[in-house]
Order: C-alpha cells, then structure tokens, then sequence
C-alpha cells in the first residue's frame, strides 16, 4: 500500500477512534469512573488533533484526506462499541488494543515515509509512535492487579 493510502487509512480510524473515545467517555461506570472519564476526554482531543495534523499533512503531499464518516467506516478498522455501560476495566482493555494499533500503523508510516525520503511525515509518525508507547505503558500499569 502507498504511503498516501497508508496516511488516509490512518486518517480514518483516528476519525473512528475520536468517536469511540467519547463512546468511552460516557458509558464508562465504575469506581475509576472520574480518572477513565477525564482521561478519555483527554485523548479525544488528542484525536482530533491528530485528525487534523494528518489530514492537513495528506493536502500538503498534494492527496485528498478522506472527510466523511461513511468513507472512514469502509476504511478503518478498529471497530466501534454499542452504546452501553462498560467497567473501567473492559474500557481501558479496549483502549489498550486500539493505542497498540495506532503505534505499530505508526511505526510503519514512518519506515514507510523514511524509504521514500519523506522525512517530515517520518518525524510526524516518529512523534506519535512516543506518545503511543508511553500510553502504553501507563495502560499496562493501570490494568496490573
Ligand atoms: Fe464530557
């Protein structure tokens, strides 16, 4: 896959993902309900402006950002969740699994970027895998009993 194909995919499950933080924000339940709630309304900025960040870098490569829902739902892949509770738990498991997806979708933008002399897009996704694996491993910590 192209890098600019590999950028929008990325593109369209951080669309998704934005919509399943806030899924997360109001259906978490629990004793952790003010820490998870607070938490994912943090990374759902985040999100938004990664969407954007990686949206407007698609335009600066000269490529159309993928910018609507349906086409972001036939491309991503991180799946949503139903509307209902979840535990505290359940929610940063989930999480887990997406900020685990989106730091190795990173890392292979960046070796993606880096072989064909994109060095700007390299450090962009460079930036992101960091982020994504100290998430990590604050996650971890979280779910450790
Ligand atoms: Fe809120």
């Amino acid at each position: 896959m192209s890098l600019l194909n590999r950028l929008n995919e990325f593109l369209a499950n951080q669309q998704i993902f934005y919509v399943k933080l806030h899924n997360l924000h109001w259906y978490v339940v629990g004793s952790s309900f003010f820490t998870l709630h607070a938490k994912f309304e943090e990374l759902y900025g985040k999100a938004a402006t990664i969407v954007d960040d990686v949206a407007e870098r698609i335009l600066a490569l000269g490529e159309n950002p993928i910018a609507s829902v349906k086409k972001a739902l036939e491309v991503s892949g991180i799946g949503e969740l139903s509307d209902s509770k979840i535990s505290g738990q359940e929610a940063v498991k989930v999480l887990l699994e997406d900020i685990k997806f989106f730091n190795d979708a990173s890392k292979e933008i960046r070796s993606l970027a880096l072989e064909t002399g994109d060095e700007k897009t390299a450090d962009q996704f460079n930036a992101y895998a960091g982020e994504y694996e100290k998430l990590i491993w604050m996650l971890e910590a979280y779910l450790e009993k």
